[in-house]
């Protein structure tokens, strides 16, 4: 099967020199990527900046900007069976781009950022994607309430939810603690590492898959 991950952060200009971003390593993204690799399917990982490897037998499209991630999504996602969107892309970017260096002047400098695209709440309408979606909510706090509003709003098939407040777990870490959330009901997952947690979710989105197909 044809499956897209989104991955990493986003990096918005702020001029030549400088970028608004986030925590993200891309570990998560990365290590589901390869565990739906390891299980046959033919993975497109498209991810913003991060220092990782490109895992085996993925094939990869590198991306910077929230608006180049939406347009490498929409280019590709209508041939998806299945996408997950790791990716914790931005919400806002600067509204212009300076050309030079911004330099120092005055006590306070004010940026205008505007909203970017929303590439996992495109991707029904106006993509058109039909396949199995699934989406992250990264909470600071419990997740789960929060995450089933974004499921229904996004039209998922399931959010997986991480409280990235919890030390050790969410951003840039090795290890995640996630709860899943169905349109019916809700899952809590226990501790582990990201390796182990992406296999055992590539399971379940594989399963799901199946389940919603028939
Ligand atoms: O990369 P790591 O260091 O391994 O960390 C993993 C992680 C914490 C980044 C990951 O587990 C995670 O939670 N990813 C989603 C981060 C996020 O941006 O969540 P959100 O709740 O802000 O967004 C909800 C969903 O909408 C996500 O699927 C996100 O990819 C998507 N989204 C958000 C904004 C936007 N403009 N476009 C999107 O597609």
């Amino acid at each position: 099967m044809n499956i897209l991950v989104t991955a990493g952060p986003t990096r918005e200009p702020i001029d030549p020199v400088r970028f608004l971003s986030n925590r993200s390593s891309g570990k998560m993204g990365y290590e589901l990527a390869a565990a739906f690799a390891h299980a046959g399917h033919s993975v497109l990982l498209v991810s913003g900046p991060t220092a990782l490897d490109v895992p085996d037998r993925v094939d990869f499209l590198p991306v910077e900007t929230a608006a180049e991630m939406h347009t490498a999504v929409a280019h590709h996602l209508g041939r998806m069976a299945i996408a997950v969107f790791a990716a914790a892309v931005a919400d806002y970017t600067p509204a212009t781009v300076a050309a030079e260096k911004i330099k120092k002047s005055g006590d306070s400098l004010t940026l205008e950022l505007v909203r970017t695209p929303d590439l996992l709440g495109s991707a029904r309408s106006p993509l058109g994607f039909t396949g199995t979606l699934v989406g992250f909510a990264a909470e600071t706090g419990p997740p789960a309430a929060q995450a089933r509003e974004k499921l229904t709003r996004k039209q998922c098939d399931l959010v997986i939810a991480n409280d990235v407040s919890k030390p050790g777990f969410g951003f840039d870490s090795d290890a995640n603690e996630v709860i899943l959330v169905y349109p019916d009901h809700t899952e809590e997952l226990p501790p582990a590492s990201k390796h182990n947690l992406a296999h055992l979710l590539v399971d379940t989105i594989l399963e799901l898959h199946q389940r919603l197909k028939t």
